[in-house]
């Protein structure tokens, strides 16, 4: 009866180590995730179809490259965020401006400018506003140099990149702080953002009953000298979404405040000489802890190493 077995024994042998090779860690976490499948499925009774269904979903998933979308709406993104303020207090860190998801529509590589950049192509349709501020440390002293990524969603909620029917790098930016550590950028305002309809990542909430919507927002990876490089993003206050964003991504800190009937003197190079909304924000990057967390990188650059 060696090969006769039930769901317990079958789980031992899954999960059972016969050699030393292979990575202790991915065989621990392996182990984990497997154990708590077997048991949501015993538990739940989960039938044939209903499992294969899954699966074909997740080939879906992996085949329409929302694998790494569909985690910021299942609350991962936000959950690896918490983890990190809170190792940040536990090791008494100062803490600067709130972290916020990065989403999975960063690309690197977007055109470079010094201190100002213009994003809008000068057709869109949207409020224009100048988004200016200085890149500080945790005690407030300008950052000279300090490198900002800037990226937003078009007048439709869409990604450049992602979307093939804008221009490269539509809305994507990567400005140097001047001495001061000063920026300043030209835009419109976003609108929301809604995952793609009939998408895998739609089926599942409609499934789940949750809406896909996230709220308008502009998204920033800065880094600096001897700082802790920052993901994060700021809210356009007002949206319906504002506080039941689908991705669990907006922080108190990080909504702003548009400011209008600023005088459009001293923006002449940013091609502006009539009415614009502005938002003043300063970012705060923390101390670097070690050579790593200082690397102006994506987590999908990270990741790789
Ligand atoms: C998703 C989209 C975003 O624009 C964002 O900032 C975060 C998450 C998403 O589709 O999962
Ligand atoms: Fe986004």
């Amino acid at each position: 009866m060696k090969n006769e077995f039930n769901s317990e024994e079958l789980l031992r042998r899954v999960t059972e180590t016969k050699v030393s090779t292979g990575n202790e860690r991915v065989r621990s976490i392996t182990k984990r995730v497997v154990t708590d499948l077997f048991k949501t499925i015993e538990d739940f009774q989960v039938k044939p179809e209903e499992f294969w269904a899954a699966v074909q979903w997740l080939s879906r998933l992996g085949a329409s490259g929302q694998a790494g979308l569909i985690t910021a709406g299942l609350g991962f993104d936000r959950l690896l965020d918490i983890l990190e303020d809170e190792a940040d207090k536990r090791a008494g860190m100062a803490s600067g401006t709130p972290r916020a998801i990065e989403g999975p529509l960063y690309i690197a590589g977007a055109p470079k400018s010094f201190y100002e950049a213009r994003l809008d192509n000068g057709k869109m349709p949207g409020q224009l506003v100048v988004m200016e501020g200085v890149i500080r440390d945790t005690d407030g002293n300008p950052l000279s140099g300090a490198l900002i990524d800037v990226w937003h969603a078009n007048e439709n909620g869409h990604y450049s990149h992602f979307d093939p029917s804008q221009e490269e790098y539509n809305l994507r930016r990567q400005i140097t702080a001047d001495q001061q550590g000063r920026y300043r950028f030209r835009s419109i305002l976003p609108p929301g953002y809604a995952i793609p309809p009939n998408s895998p990542t739609a089926e599942l909430f409609e499934l789940l009953g949750r809406h896909g919507n996230r709220p308008a927002h502009i998204h920033f990876l800065i880094s600096a000298a001897g700082r802790r490089a920052l993901t994060t993003q700021v809210n356009i206050p007002g949206d319906t979404y504002i506080d039941d964003d689908f991705a669990f991504a907006t922080r108190d800190g990080l909504v702003v405040t548009l400011e209008t009937g600023a005088s459009p003197a001293g923006y002449e190079s940013l091609g502006i000489d009539g009415p614009f909304t502005r938002i003043r924000f300063d970012f705060k990057l923390q101390e670097a802890v070690n050579g790593e967390d200082a690397k102006h990188l994506g987590r999908y650059e990270r990741a790789a190493g």
